[in-house]
Order: C-alpha cells, then sequence, then structure tokens
C-alpha cells in the first residue's frame, strides 16, 4: 500500500508530500478505500468558524470497507476475537464472513424497529462483540450511533440520550466484569424515565439475570429471527455523521463530538496502519473500551477497515488474577498491544510471577494511550513486557482529533521514553506561547494544530458555537486541544498534560465543573472546587475543596459526596481526597482560581508565582496549615 511507511524513507517521502502538496496526499489515500462517488474537492475549510469539510460531494458507507471489501481476498480470516470475561468460558472468533452477517442482520432488525438514516441510537452495552457489530449496523443504515460507556450512571446516560435524542437505546440484562456484574438493563431502566425520545430498547441476553420488563422493550435473539442479512449499505455522504461521542467539559454539560464517514474513515485506516505497522495475519488488542474513542478507532473501525483480526476483552486486567491480561497476550499470540499507563503503573505494582508464568514472545509493538506516560512505566513497559525488542508508540491524541496525531511509528521512527514524539505525516502540530504566537525549536508552550486532518470532529452535536469557542477561539486560526507539551531539538513533543479544568483520571477525561455542580448540590455545601493532583497509579486523582455551612463532619461528609459523585455521574469521578476550608482563593471577579490549589495539594507552594489578582490570600494560609494536619483520604 503506497500509504503504509514500512521504512524510514517511505515515511520522510510522505512526510514531504503531505506538506507539499496535502490535497494530493489525502486525495491519493482516499482512493484505497472504496466509494460510491468520488468526491469533487478534497478539503474545504475556515477555522475562523470552525468549519471543516473533507471530501466533498463523495459518497461511501464505511461498512463496506470494514466488512464487504475483504470478502473477495479474505472471507475466512478472523475479524474479532472474543475473550469473555470468564476464563472458563470458551473464547469466540467471528470471521469477516460471520461478521458482514451478523452486521446486515442487526442492521435489518434496527430498520424494522424502526430506524431510519439519521436516526440516533444509542448503545450502553457491555464489552462484548455485538456492541462492536451494534455500532457497525448503526453505520450500515446510515444511524449516528452514540455509545455511552457501561460504567456511568442512570442519569449520565440520560443526559446523554436527551441530548442527541436518540430514538433506540441498545442494552443488555447485564455485564459481566471481573467478578461483578454491570445491571446494565436496571439502570436503563431508571434512565428512560426521563427520556421521551425512546421508542425502542432492544436487549441483548448476557447474564440471564432476572430483569424488570417495560413495553418499549424487546429481546435482541428475538427480534433476530424475524429478519434475514440481506442489508444494502446506505449511500451515505461524505459529510454525513457517522456517530457522536461524549466527552467531558470543563462546564457543566458533556460535549457530544461529532464524527462524519469519510474522514473518519480514511483517517483511522491510515494512522491504525502506520504507527501499529499491522502485518497481514498478525493478532492485534486494545484494552480500551468501545465506550471511549480508543476502542471506537482503534478496536472497531481502524483494524477492520484494514482487515486486521483485532480482540474484544470482556473484563478486566485484575480478574481472576493480575496476570489476565499476560494470559491473553499469551493465548491469542497477540502480536500488537495498546493499552493505558494507569494499567500498566496498576499491573508493574505485582509480582512479576504474574508476566513471568506467560509467553510474551509473540508482542512484537506495544502501545500506550490516555495520559502522559511516566517513565518509570515506560521502563517496565519496555522491559518486562517487550522484552527490549518491542517499539513502543506512545500515541497523542482526543475524542476530538477521531485518530492518533502524534506518535511514534513502531520500528519505524525513533522513540523516546515519555515523549508522544513527532507528528503523524499530514498532521502539523506547533507550539504556541501565551500570547498564541509560534515559537520554534526546543520549547515549551500549548500544543496547537494549524491545518486540519480528515478525522477532526466537525462540530458539538447541538452546538456550534461552543465547538468554535472552546477549539478555535482562544488562539485564531488553530485548533487548540487543551494540552501543553515540550519539544526537543528534535521536534519530539512531550505532552505535559491539560492547560484547562479538565484532569485526567486513570486515562478518563474528567471535567471538574460537572462533579463540583454534584457536590454544590449537597445540603451542607456552599461551595466546592475540584483540582486534580499527583496520583502513583491513577495518574492525577481529584481532591474536592469544601466550604460547608455548619460543622461537618469530615468523614461522613467525603463519604457523602463520594456516593453522590458516584451515583450521578459514575464511580469513575470519585474524589479520593476531601478538604473542608473556610474559604477559597479567588479573583476579584470571583472566579475560583484552581491553579492555585493545584499547587498547594501537591506541595509546591514556591510555584504559586502571580497572585496579584487574588482577592483573599489568607486562603492560602489556611489550606496549607490543613493539608498538613489533614485531608480525608477516600483512596
Ligand atoms: C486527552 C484526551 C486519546 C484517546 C483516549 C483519551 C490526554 C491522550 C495522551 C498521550 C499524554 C495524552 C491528553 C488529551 N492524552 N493521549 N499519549 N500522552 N496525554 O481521549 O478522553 O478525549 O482525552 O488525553 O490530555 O487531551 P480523551
Amino acid at each position: 500500500m503506497k500509504y503504509f511507511f514500512n521504512d524510514l524513507n517511505a515515511y520522510e517521502k510522505a512526510k514531504l508530500k503531505s506538506k507539499n502538496n496535502p490535497n494530493e496526499f489525502w486525495g491519493g489515500l482516499a482512493k484505497t478505500f472504496v466509494w460510491q462517488k468520488t468526491w469533487d474537492k478534497v478539503l474545504e475549510y475556515n477555522f475562523k468558524s470552525a468549519d471543516v469539510k473533507w471530501f466533498l460531494g463523495g459518497k461511501l458507507n464505511i461498512t463496506e470497507n470494514c466488512l464487504d471489501r475483504h470478502l473477495k481476498y479474505q472471507p475466512k480470516k478472523t475479524a474479532i476475537i472474543f475473550e469473555p470475561n470468564d476464563v472458563n468460558e470458551s473464547s469466540i472468533h467471528i470471521s469477516y464472513e460471520d461478521l458482514h452477517s451478523k452486521v446486515c442482520k442487526v442492521a435489518n432488525m434496527l430498520k424494522a424497529n424502526g430506524a431510519t438514516k439519521g436516526d440516533r441510537i444509542c448503545l450502553y452495552m457491555p464489552m462484548i462483540p455485538e456492541l462492536a457489530i451494534a455500532v457497525l449496523a448503526c453505520a450500515r443504515i446510515g444511524a449516528i450511533h452514540s455509545v455511552v460507556f457501561g460504567g456511568f450512571s442512570a442519569s449520565a446516560l440520560s443526559a446523554r440520550i436527551n441530548d442527541a435524542q436518540c430514538k433506540i437505546l441498545i442494552t443488555a440484562d447485564g455485564g459481566f466484569r471481573g467478578s461483578k456484574i454491570t445491571p446494565l438493563k436496571l439502570i436503563a431502566d431508571k434512565a428512560l424515565e426521563n427520556c421521551p425520545s425512546i421508542k425502542r430498547n432492544i436487549v441483548y441476553k448476557r447474564t440471564n439475570k432476572k430483569i424488570n420488563w417495560n413495553n418499549i422493550d424487546v429481546w435482541w435473539h428475538e427480534e433476530l429471527e424475524k429478519v434475514d442479512d440481506n442489508c444494502d449499505a446506505e449511500i451515505m455522504d461524505s459529510e454525513d455523521p457517522l456517530f457522536i461521542l461524549y466527552t467531558s467539559g470543563s462546564t457543566g454539560e458533556p460535549k457530544g463530538m461529532v464524527h462524519t464517514c469519510g474522514g473518519y474513515m480514511v483517517y483511522t485506516a491510515y494512522s491504525f496502519q502506520n504507527v501499529f505497522q499491522y502485518q497481514k495475519k498478525d493478532v492485534y488488542w486494545c484494552t480500551a473500551d468501545i465506550g471511549w474513542i480508543t476502542g471506537h478507532s482503534y478496536i472497531v473501525y481502524g483494524p477492520l477497515l484494514v482487515g486486521a483480526t483485532t480482540v474484544i476483552y470482556e473484563g478486566v486486567p485484575s480478574y481472576p488474577d493480575y496476570g489476565r491480561f499476560w494470559k491473553i497476550c499469551n493465548k491469542h499470540k497477540v502480536n500488537q498491544f495498546y493499552t493505558a499507563p494507569t494499567a500498566i503503573r496498576t499491573l508493574q505494582k505485582q509480582s512479576l510471577k504474574y508476566v513471568e508464568k506467560y509467553d510474551l514472545s509473540y508482542l512484537k509493538v506495544l502501545g500506550s494511550v490516555g495520559e502522559p506516560i511516566n517513565e518509570e512505566a515506560w521502563r517496565w513497559y519496555d522491559k518486562y513486557i517487550g522484552n527490549h525488542k518491542c517499539p513502543i508508540v506512545d500515541t497523542w491524541w482526543q475524542t476530538e482529533t477521531g485518530g492518533i496525531l502524534i506518535s511514534s511509528l513502531a520500528g519505524i521512527t525513533k522513540q523516546k521514553p515519555t515523549y508522544a514524539t513527532l507528528p503523524m505525516p499530514g498532521i502539523e502540530a506547533v507550539l504556541l506561547d501565551d500570547y498564541g504566537n509560534e515559537i520554534n525549536g526546543e520549547a515549551k508552550g500549548v500544543l496547537a494544530i494549524k491545518a486540519p486532518w480528515p478525522s477532526i470532529a466537525r462540530t458539538i452535536w447541538g452546538n456550534h458555537e461552543r465547538y468554535k469557542s472552546i477549539y478555535f477561539s482562544k488562539y485564531p486560526g488553530y485548533y487548540f486541544p487543551g494540552d501543553g507539551a515540550l519539544r526537543d531539538d528534535r521536534g519530539n513533543f512531550r505532552i505535559t498534560g491539560r492547560v484547562d479544568d479538565v484532569v485526567i483520571v486513570s486515562g478518563h477525561n474528567l471535567g471538574t465543573a460537572p462533579i463540583e455542580n454534584i457536590i454544590n448540590k449537597h445540603p451542607k455545601v456552599v461551595e466546592s472546587a475540584v483540582v486534580g493532583f499527583p496520583h502513583n497509579i491513577k495518574g492525577s486523582a481529584l481532591c474536592v475543596f469544601v466550604i460547608a455551612n455548619t460543622l461537618v463532619d469530615e468523614n461522613r461528609l467525603a463519604n457523602e459526596l463520594s456516593a453522590l459523585v458516584s451515583k450521578t455521574i459514575g464511580p469513575i469521578a470519585k474524589p479520593d481526597r476531601l478538604l473542608v476550608v473556610n474559604g477559597l482563593p479567588k479573583t476579584r471577579s470571583g472566579k475560583i482560581m484552581r491553579r492555585i490549589l493545584r499547587k498547594l495539594i501537591d506541595g509546591k507552594d514556591q510555584e504559586i508565582g502571580d497572585v496579584s489578582t487574588l482577592l483573599n490570600p489568607n486562603t492560602i494560609i489556611e489550606i496549607k496549615d490543613k493539608l498538613q494536619i489533614r485531608a480525608v483520604n477516600l483512596g
């Protein structure tokens, strides 16, 4: 493949071409896919109005590229290997031919239940092949999927369903996760009390546990019996939405990032192939959940687009013991393994016997995603998992970018521990100073992208102004991802973390504002501020500062707030520490200076810096004292 750089020379050539003639570069790449009609124009964009369009006028269906296209030359190849939570349950291999048939059947089932092109369909499911099948079935008929992570609470689910006005929900009676069962149907029932747009709830039977039954509910397996597996792919415009995926922002409401058919297809395949250097017979495994963008782009779409074998694991890394990931790598002879730093740090803490028990010699490439990987975790991953022979790709990207923008290409370009390294060919990453000026050479600044790439999110569902304001207004002329970065003298980028009020906890992107809103609802809370602080396993954890309206038992309040956050957002958003204070550092205009709180909790009082806008300096002294005496640990 012309756009597969399997040596440095091809890579350098591509880099040059993408710079000198981007339209030819991206257009040429797009030509390697199946289109019903070729585009009239490669790109049209205006960063001022936050409008981006790729492959204008092109017509396609992404599932023809994920499925039909492979039937000609590799129908029997395994597309999906399913590894169930329970070690005693057999794994399942689904061939491209079978996957095609299953997707078509589910697509027909969706149609029979009232779905048409453009409808939004919410998927709230466990990590089972049926989730991937449902995703593809939506794409097959041109319905817009909105996958909600199975760990989210009822109110988080209903907020997402209502924002997109979803017509159908697909869920399961429950999901197996380690020794626990997630009662998905029960949570969904609760959510649906407030979701008038949902007309049908399709329930997949996974756990066989007893559930309540409502009149909009139908069983997945019963509905499937009524349909066949002939389903022509709906012809989509390149710029028609393919899916919505919610990510947290620094204000209250979740942001529904909208990705479109043509550009997303081209970029996820391109980045998957080149970053992981996938070879024909390889088995690739990404441990993310399909409920996050990593799962969308690099469990489902990217791998299937290039005809790869992709592993889906239902459970958690610690079940039945901390050797499970390595056991799976051994069992399925995994060649490319892609996980998150938080998982690596957790596994690194366990006895090496969990690693040594297994044969990891099939591994060729290791990947990391979701947050900066610290050097210690990088070295451990390299030594014990990769046996010093597997390149590590540290991939920087976001829900908004759709695909990997900065990463080394396994075995082709140079890696550097803790550095995501170089932008992919076609990606123009720059560093800006506080005034929005580009800075050159070795430097520190905020990361920005100068020109669009095909898989950039096109908008926030129902709120283009918000999209424009978050990503395109602060530094006019650039896409601003919200991360800070360092660059070395060779152009390698090291991502230093968020520069806004988003905290990455165990690889989960959490806005502090929605958590504060929930905490503020507690009858004893007057005001609160949530900030992130370094945590040796989670990367960052949350600390909540609370002003209470009465004398409170801190332990009790901590537990109540923790339960409240868990119920409203989900357990992933639970704070680790709580501190009751009399005042919070504020600017004269009343804005809480979270920057100061972050330094205090991190013990970096010396680095607080400019406090000229601070209204109440005495709060700093109080918080410093309190931090020395006690802060309730919820960990
Ligand atoms: C944020 C995006 C990309 C899929 C998973 C998270 C952080 C992501 C890296 C990395 C340093 C990283 C950034 C980014 N991040 N990958 N390799 N090195 N930081 O997607 O939930 O949209 O979060 O995750 O801060 O902005 P997301």
